[in-house]
């Protein structure tokens, strides 16, 4: 693979996969699955799990992406001469799939709401709390929002995608975090904010079940994009000298200031404003229209903040895309345009039922809920999981210590004990858990 991608430098890796990284699942999910599994302990468990499991396992595919160097339906049987190794590189590319052909349905939310606030059709914030169900009992919006939101992702991969991203994380990333520090102040500030704040900060055991550590752990993983072969795939873009170690942990950390900062915005919030934690997937776009509208110049501090946020959803959703790209192209880069289209339009497809399930397809439900909530749980809480146990076991007891070594340089006894020992029983531990309720 002469040809393949690679980074300009090592921040051009560091941004890529700190965007992968950040995205839905810390601004848009966290919140709203915590306000589901009991707010306080719920964020216990997950920033237990992000650290425990999550940090050695993103530095663990990290180092299979570098070592390997090459795309993720090969690096396991590369890396070990056995190809049935390979079977993890297309679970990790089917999760994916799965995953961006549900994501693209909030990514698009996102873009219909900033049209729908640019252009003002209703006038001042404050009087369109009502627009989110009306966006979501609209097909057409849906599947317009959806279709938009794939169409901008295609077109970046199809460029290649170490130009421009690596510019544009420089300003935007710190531009979200001063706008969230805004926000989280003005929420704080609300009458009655404090019952929020307690309810997400201080955990209340009673509120732990099977079922809510179940979700923790899928959220630490989706949140850190595990479990995909994604972040494999950013790694085997990088050179020999980049200190894919630190990396990880820079990234993890910024990841948990986001999912916190997201919290502190939207509980205190909630509950100032008599909006239930327990609202599901619509709960951002709920409680943030009313918030900015009690800011000075609300609006057009909601359409950056839109804009910020549909910006770090694209970061992840071009890593979804490349993903599966890099696969279906494995080096050949004069097919990624037309790989980018025709999976594109793949991903289009497989997504309708799921932006359908907030309108017309509502009263389908079963197992974990609509149908857009039994394709998240699939993912997250059965399909990540289980990428995350074979690719740590992979690590642990098919590649060679030395292959690990060389990229974990500090505390390397301690990582690969971890790794060995701990992740695949907690992992396990967790499904059976889930299963006696
Ligand atoms: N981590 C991304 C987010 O939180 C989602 C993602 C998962 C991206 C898996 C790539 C791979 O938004």
């Amino acid at each position: 693979m002469d040809k393949k991608q690679n980074w300009n430098s090592s921040l051009g890796f560091i941004l890529a996969s700190a965007g992968s990284a950040i995205g839905l699942g810390a601004i848009w999910k966290f919140p709203y699955i915590a306000g589901q599994y009991g707010g306080g302990a719920f964020l216990l468990e997950f920033v237990l799990f992000t650290l425990i499991i999550g940090l050695p396992l993103l530095m663990t595919e990290f180092s299979i992406g570098q070592t390997g160097g090459t795309y993720s339906t090969a690096i396991f049987g590369k890396l070990t001469s056995n190809k049935i190794m390979n079977g993890i590189g297309y679970l990790g590319n089917i999760t994916a799939f799965i995953l961006y052909s549900f994501y693209s349905v909030i990514g698009g939310w996102i873009i219909i709401f900033i049209g729908y606030y640019l252009l003002g059709s209703v006038g001042l914030i404050k009087e369109d709390i009502g627009f989110f169900p009306y966006m979501t009992a609209s097909p057409w919006l849906s599947l317009l929002g959806q279709f938009l939101f794939i169409a901008v992702t295609g077109h970046i991969v199809s460029s290649g995608i170490e130009n421009g991203i690596e510019k544009a994380s420089k300003v935007m990333m710190p531009l979200l975090l001063l706008l969230f520090m805004i926000i989280v102040v003005r929420s704080l500030t609300l009458d009655g904010a404090m019952a929020g704040v307690k309810y997400f900060l201080v955990p209340r055991f009673e509120d732990l079940s099977g079922e809510g550590t179940l979700y923790a752990m899928g959220q630490s993983f989706f949140a850190l994009s595990l479990g995909t072969t994604g972040m494999i795939t950013y790694a085997s873009y990088t050179k020999e000298e980049t200190n894919i170690f630190s990396s990880a942990g820079w990234i993890v950390m910024m990841n948990l200031l986001v999912s916190v900062l997201a919290g502190l915005a939207i509980f205190p919030a909630a509950s100032a404003l008599g909006i239930k934690a327990e609202a599901g997937p619509g709960l951002l776009f709920i409680v943030l229209p009313q918030l900015f509208s009690k800011l000075t110049f609300g609006t057009g501090f909601y359409i950056l903040f839109l804009i910020l946020f549909l910006f770090a959803a694209l970061t992840s959703s071009i890593s979804l895309l490349e993903l599966n790209l890099s696969n279906v192209i494995k080096g050949r880069e004069d097919k990624r345009r037309s790989a980018a289209l025709w999976l594109s339009f793949a991903v289009f497809i497989a997504g309708i039922p799921a932006a359908l399930s907030f309108g017309v397809l509502n009263k389908v439900k079963f197992g974990a809920g609509t149908i857009f909530d039994n394709m998240d749980f699939m993912v997250t809480n059965i399909m990540m999981p289980l990428g995350v146990l074979l690719t740590t076991l992979f690590a642990g007891y098919v590649m060679k210590p030395e292959q690990l070594q060389r990229v974990m340089p500090k505390g390397f006894h301690f990582w690969y004990a971890l790794i060995r020992y701990v992740l695949p029983v907690v992992i396990i531990i967790v499904f059976i858990s889930q299963l006696m309720g």
